[in-house]
């Protein structure tokens, strides 16, 4: 039975560090499968909403540069993979289609919902990002500095789709929600297969 005293002991409410001695050290290598999924699932993702608008959209712009970043993130995860010897998930062929297939399909609906997809998933990446922060601790700070640089482009993608008008796509509260569910569990699979 606890210590009553315990109970009381000013460190126990104090916030829990990222990690103590003897707590298991954060899984590194799930960790970069993660990331490097769902950086290719986002290139997938621009490749789908590109190859529904071409250049016809003035999102379009928009869309090319943040592709053109996902590429630069994706590339950095590839070399980090080979570097350390992690295989990237064995679900890659399902994001490459799964990716493309939301990015056309967010596009068919119109440039309000394409930028409404970039805001759920990045508003999703950027929770993960924190939260893969917070687990690192102060371990890995040159990775911890790659993940904060990625997590800001990523708030700033949020941020641009948020200007560009995906709060007035159309059933923006459902594809919002759909779209965040549908990457949590894209990121849940990938850190496990
Ligand atoms: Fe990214
Ligand atoms: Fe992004």
């Amino acid at each position: 039975m606890a210590e009553p005293e315990a109970l009381t002991d000013p460190e126990l409410s104090a916030p829990a560090p990222a990690w103590r001695p003897g707590d298991p050290r954060p899984d590194v290598a799930s960790m970069l499968r993660v990331d490097q999924a769902g950086e290719y699932g986002a290139t997938r993702i621009y490749a789908g909403q590109m190859a529904v608008f071409g250049d016809r959209q003035p999102c379009a712009p928009l869309i090319a540069r943040m592709a053109a970043q996902e590429q630069r993130h994706l590339q950095h995860f590839d070399a980090l993979l080979a570097e350390r010897g992690v295989r990237p998930t064995l679900l890659q062929p399902l994001w490459n289609v799964a990716g493309h297939a939301l990015g056309a399909a967010t596009a068919l609906i119109g440039p309000e919902a394409a930028m409404a997809c970039t805001a759920a998933i990045e508003d999703e990446i950027d929770e993960h990002y924190s939260e893969q922060l917070t687990a690192l601790g102060g371990d890995e700070p040159e990775l911890a500095a790659t993940i904060a640089e990625f997590q800001a482009d990523e708030r700033e993608h949020r941020d641009s789709a948020i200007a560009a008008g995906a709060e007035d796509s159309f059933g923006y509260p459902l594809i919002y929600a759909a779209i965040r569910a549908g990457c949590r569990v894209a990121i849940e699979l990938s850190k496990r297969i």
